[in-house]
């Protein structure tokens, strides 16, 4: 299966059969969560945990296994995690292991002791792991009729020709880098993620929606933001592409609320 067939087949999956992970499943699991790194060198330190342990989230059914990360608090930490997990998310589907990034809905006080965090350290996500159930709850469908988690901004909303006022008609050689990118996963399904091409450059920008970093000191859409970037890079270098990571404001002219994150060359 390719990177983008994965991804297209991924989906968060909130209600699950009640078994447990197989040995080999959760293995395979923990090497990946070993390996995860992220263009941020940032460490992520990830624990499969059971839900035996007082674990449970209000909106997952049927789970009895988490994934859970926590790093220190610092700039691009947020990417960084989102990234990384995500690199896990696309391995679990591959082994047919359902997987939801949750950053609200849960008992974190409980996922947090669980994780033994300690100062200067945050937990931003978890997911439930298990294998999806054959129906979905009545609420889970609710819920993603509720956000349009099945729909995706078009082409044009989201990915621009060198300036943000040409939305970019066709993607060209790395038409399947950007499609990975708008299939993407995100908080409330917001997709704050908007790509400004360059010739051979990817310069990422985060379009702010209200409310998601206020209070706690992190920004949940920038983990979706991370989550882009690992869509993107997966999918370019599976194109034979070998796109180079980097930090450098291009200075292109934002519409408000609209920041720059990090860009690729290739
Ligand atoms: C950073 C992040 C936080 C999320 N937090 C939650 C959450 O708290 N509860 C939940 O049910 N889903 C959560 N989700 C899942 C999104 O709602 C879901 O990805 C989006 O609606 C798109 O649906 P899909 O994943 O099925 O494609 C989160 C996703 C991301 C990326």
């Amino acid at each position: 299966m390719s990177i983008l067939d994965t991804i297209r087949a991924r989906r968060s999956v909130r209600t699950f059969d009640g078994i447990d992970l197989y040995s080999g499943d959760l293995e395979k699991i923990e090497e990946c969560a070993k390996g995860a790194d992220n263009p941020y060198g940032q460490l992520i330190e990830w624990r499969i945990l059971s839900a035996d342990e007082g674990l449970s989230s209000p909106v997952i059914v049927g789970a009895q296994r988490f994934i859970a990360g926590k790093m220190r608090r610092a700039e691009h930490a947020e990417e960084a995690f989102g990234y990384s997990f995500e690199k896990i998310v696309l391995l679990c589907e591959t082994l047919g292991v359902g997987t939801t990034i949750i950053a609200g809905t849960m008992d974190r006080g409980a996922f947090e002791r669980a994780m033994e965090l300690k100062s200067g350290e945050v937990m931003p996500c978890m997911s439930p792991l298990g294998y999806p159930a054959k129906k979905m709850s009545i609420r889970e469908g609710m819920m993603r009729t509720g956000i349009k988690a099945d729909s995706r901004l078009d082409f044009g909303e989201i990915f621009f020709d060198g300036a943000f006022d040409k939305p970019l008609s066709d993607g060209g050689a790395i038409k399947d880098a950007l499609e990975a990118v708008r299939l993407a996963p995100s908080a409330v399904n917001k997709q704050p993620w908007r790509v400004v091409l360059d010739g051979s450059a990817a310069h990422f920008y985060i379009k702010h929606a209200r409310g998601y970093g206020a209070g706690t000191g992190w920004d949940m859409q920038k983990i979706d933001l991370g989550i882009a970037l690992c869509h993107f890079e997966l999918a370019m270098r599976e194109k034979g592409f070998e796109p180079r990571f980097e930090l450098a404001d291009p200075g292109i002219k934002t519409p408000e609320g609209v920041d720059y994150i990090a860009s690729f060359r290739w």
